[in-house]
């Protein structure tokens, strides 16, 4: 992870690179005209001139034009400094954070005054450039055997402020195991699924557990069996992998009473089973863990910093695979909670490993549930690539979880789901649920058979195949996994515990 440290001043510092923000009238920044004398005389010429850009996220580089703390300094552009924003200051760090990483930084030094106002202080620069550093210079390395170059971490944020010390420290210190749990996120989606197995991810959940002091049960199959998981058992039939039920609990308070469950669909590789997908189709499929990713991250983040809430994370990991073995199209299973499931396409799989995944934190006390999912093609048919999309069956629940997302700025948008949906999904001659009712509006019959499990318990259901994996680069990352989600959730959980203290 990527250290902090603060100065009260930019040449107590020695640095390879400088930060410099450039707003619309960097004449009103405080320190503005110390700093341009110690640079040079010229620098507002050269802002005037636009040979050095006050575009909002336009980077300029340039070296130290004599002896300085800083061999180079980057000039950003902020734009209107006064109606600055949390989001778009994270993403211009962001941008900065990859620049980074392109120049093989070690170390820099963010100067904070020209990215503050009346509602952004030192601190909040400090997490969000953390945020925002600490995930945009990402990247995953991969197995290249003929790459020549060696990744360069970046190793040192120093924030120059005026502010409390110890605070803005402190702050960017939470930005950055933000960071650190979103790239750790993003690097099992990107891991190869002949690498990253149900058992592999069980060892990752293992040693993240060991070191948070979190408590851990690993269900395997005899397990499963034993408890009578049904549904997930079904998904792992055609599979030489063993599943696995990855259970963490975080204990907060001397009861375990109020739980939130976390819950996460872990297919470590999903070819759609005899309901074969098309091999254009299957290809990106390693990324059908995500939702136990984002529940993995965000576990990580709360192991940090430790709110006053009891949390249970539970995924179901298993790969879904064709076999002489594998179930198929017409089989009808029973579920750990005793309903019965008519498999019409065993592509819709992430729904039956959810139903037993669900089923089990309940039994193990949550009262309120999350489940997280790469579930369906039909929410990026939807709401695109940018969008997460969500169900609920609780509209205050609902509300404190849209506040979350929007501090962290992952967009989500919710779908409805209506008793005519669910009477599609009871829909069956054989069992009480089937479990792909149709096409047309599918993610809500993904989700809505999740509820079916869910029964009144608080829940919100999290969409995120479009939202997981990204083509192209993006304003936080490198092209491939987001680690979206792990952000709000933990953020959701901190704020649940900070109204719970503020109610005693
Ligand atoms: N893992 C897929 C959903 C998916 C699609 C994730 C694209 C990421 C990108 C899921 O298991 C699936 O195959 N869903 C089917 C459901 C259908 C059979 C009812 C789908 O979306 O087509
Ligand atoms: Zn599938
Ligand atoms: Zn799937």
């Amino acid at each position: 992870m990527i250290n902090v440290e603060t100065a009260s001043a930019i040449d107590q510092k020695e640095v390879e690179v400088l930060i410099v923000g450039i707003p619309d009238h960097p004449e009103n920044v405080e320190g503005f005209d110390a700093f341009v004398e110690s640079f040079h005389p010229s620098l507002p010429d050269w802002i005037k001139s636009h040979d050095i850009q006050q575009k909002f996220k336009a980077i300029t580089k340039m070296p130290a034009l004599s002896e300085k703390s800083y061999d180079r300094v980057y000039f950003v552009g902020v734009g209107n400094q006064k109606q600055l924003t949390e989001q778009p200051l994270r993403e211009l760090f962001a941008e900065v954070g990859k620049q980074l990483h392109k120049d093989r930084v070690r170390t820099v030094s963010v100067w904070t005054a020209p990215f503050c106002n009346d509602e952004i202080d030192s601190e909040d620069v400090a997490f969000l450039a953390s945020e925002g550093i600490g995930m945009g210079s990402y990247t995953y390395e991969g197995f290249k055997t003929s790459s020549n170059e060696v990744d360069v971490p970046l190793t040192t944020v120093t924030f120059i402020t005026t502010e409390d010390e110890e605070r803005v420290t402190a702050a960017g210190e939470v930005g950055m195991i933000s960071a650190h749990a979103v790239n750790e996120a993003r690097t099992l989606v990107n891991v190869p699924p002949n690498l990253l197995t149900p058992t592999k991810m069980a060892e990752y959940a293992r040693e993240l557990a060991e070191s948070y002091d979190l408590e851990i049960d690993i269900l395997g199959k005899a397990e499963m069996e034993e408890l009578g998981m049904g549904a997930i058992l079904a998904v792992n039939q055609g599979s030489v992998e063993e599943p696995k039920l990855i259970v963490l609990k975080y204990q907060a308070t001397e009861q375990w009473e109020d739980v939130i469950g976390l819950v996460g669909k872990g297919i470590t590789y999903d070819t759609g089973g005899y309901s074969l997908k098309p091999k254009d189709g299957m290809v990106g499929m390693k990324g059908d863990m995500g939702g136990a990713a984002a529940v993995l991250g965000a576990m990580a983040i709360i192991g940090e910093s430790r709110p006053k809430k009891n949390v249970i994370a539970v995924i179901a990991s298993s790969d879904n695979m064709i076999s002489g073995e594998a179930f198929k199209p017409d089989d009808v299973i029973t579920s750990l909670s005793g309903k019965t499931i008519e498999v019409l396409n065993t592509d819709a799989e992430g729904r039956l490993v959810l139903a037993d995944a669900v089923t089990y934190a309940k039994q193990a006390g949550a009262e309120y549930l999350i489940d997280v999912a790469t579930l369906t093609g039909g929410v990026i048919v939807a709401l695109g690539h940018d969008k997460t999309g969500t169900l609920t069956n609780n509209k205050a629940f609902y509300k404190k979880f849209q506040e979350a997302a929007d501090e962290t700025g992952e967009f989500i948008w919710q779908l409805p789901l209506t008793e005519s949906d669910r009477k599609r999904i009871r829909k069956s001659d054989v069992a009480d649920v089937n479990n792909s009712p149709g096409r047309d509006g599918h993610m809500i019959f993904g989700g809505g058979f999740v509820g079916e499990f869910v029964g009144d318990t608080p829940w919100i259901h999290l969409d995120i195949a479009g939202t997981s994996d990204a083509a192209s680069p993006h304003a936080l990352g490198p092209k491939g996994a987001t680690g979206v989600m792990v952000r709000t959730l933990a953020t959701f959980v901190e704020r649940l515990a900070a109204e719970a203290e503020q109610q005693e």
